[in-house]
């Protein structure tokens, strides 16, 4: 986390449990005046921290209000570099375009952009995402693994392994995978995940993950059009979820698992993903941009296409298409 005062009161607040942090003993570290960190604290009243204060003792925090903020998520945030500098939008019309504009201003490996509420977030194959204020996680994470652009494609299997894992840890719900990106509770899409690249033709500049993640939405929050094919975690166990604390866990699973693919390939990654998927042996049509195929979902290889067996015995390997059981 960037030092600064407001982030520095924030943690003491968090530290202290409920009790009372002296304003005085804050100022004279940080060479303020009470005045000074009264702001703060006005400034932290503003956005939704609820404080009290006891007259010669202190601040204490009373309600912590459920925003993703870089405080509330470094509360839970356990990795080296992931998510440890994150900017955070009250509103800001698609995370996915700050994230390329910060990736080309050069800022560092694992830099979360993340918004409670996106105005035109966008999904696959320019496809309109919905995302409702205060509901969901809507971010981009941007990355510069040490990867070839051609073994760009699989960090989306890789993300949504970590993904499905963060919310079984989180949750207890068991999602399944939609090959490629897709993550889906009871055939009904929870996440989505959007990866763009930025590259020199033989070296990965950046990676912007994209994941959009239905955490609290009531089914009345989804446009009617999608409220038989989206779901929330909400919706799934019947029960509010953190979203600081699930964002703190989904970074923690992407890191783990983007230098597991970095440094051994992507066998071990292939197979977290296929004990996860959900098509595998069903029979599925593939629309891609030209055609569409039908056949038997055989898993994926070892670049993480999707493999078909089709009517007359043959394997095709599709690289990308939606997929329909
Ligand atoms: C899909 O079509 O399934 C991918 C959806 C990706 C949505 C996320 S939300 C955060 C980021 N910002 C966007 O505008 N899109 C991605």
């Amino acid at each position: 986390m960037k030092f600064s005062v407001k982030n520095e009161l924030l943690k003491r607040l968090f530290a202290a449990q409920g009790k009372p942090v002296s304003g005085q003993d804050i100022a004279d570290e940080f060479g303020l005046s009470r005045t000074a960190i009264w702001k703060y604290i006005k400034e932290l009243e503003e956005e939704g921290y609820e404080i009290g204060s006891l007259r010669k003792k202190g601040y204490y925090l009373i309600e912590i209000p459920d925003i993703v903020n870089q405080a509330n998520i470094h509360e839970h945030l356990e990795t080296k570099t992931y998510g440890q500098t994150i900017h955070y939008f009250k509103t800001c019309p698609t995370t996915q375009k700050i994230a390329h504009e910060e990736a080309q201003n050069g800022v560092e490996d694992g830099t979360l952009i993340i918004s409670e509420e996106q105005t035109a977030g966008k999904g696959r194959l320019a496809r309109p995402w919905t995302s409702n204020a205060g509901r969901g996680i809507w971010m981009s994470l941007i990355i510069r693994p040490n990867l070839a652009p051609q073994q760009a494609p699989q960090l989306t299997l890789v993300a949504a392994v970590a993904i499905v894992r963060a919310i079984e840890d989180i949750t207890d719900i068991h999602p399944v995978i939609k090959w490629p990106n897709d993550i889906l509770i009871n055939n009904k899409k929870v996440t989505g995940i959007l990866t763009e690249l930025q590259a020199d033709p033989d070296r990965i500049k950046a990676v912007i993950l994209g994941m959009g993640i239905n955490v609290n939405q009531d089914v009345t929050d989804f446009p009617e059009e999608l409220q038989s094919i989206a779901t929330s975690l909400k919706i799934e166990k019947g029960e509010e979820v953190d979203r600081a604390k699930l964002v703190a866990k989904i970074l923690e699973y992407l890191e783990q698992y983007t230098s597991l693919y970095v440094e051994k390939g992507f066998a071990p990654i292939k197979l977290l993903w296929e004990s996860y998927a959900s098509i595998t042996g069903k029979r599925v049509r593939a629309n891609m941009v030209n055609e569409t195929v039908e056949g038997v979902a055989l898993g994926i290889s070892a670049e993480g296409m999707l493999e078909l067996q089709l009517a007359d015995g043959s394997v095709r390997g599709i690289y990308s298409a939606d997929i329909e059981v």
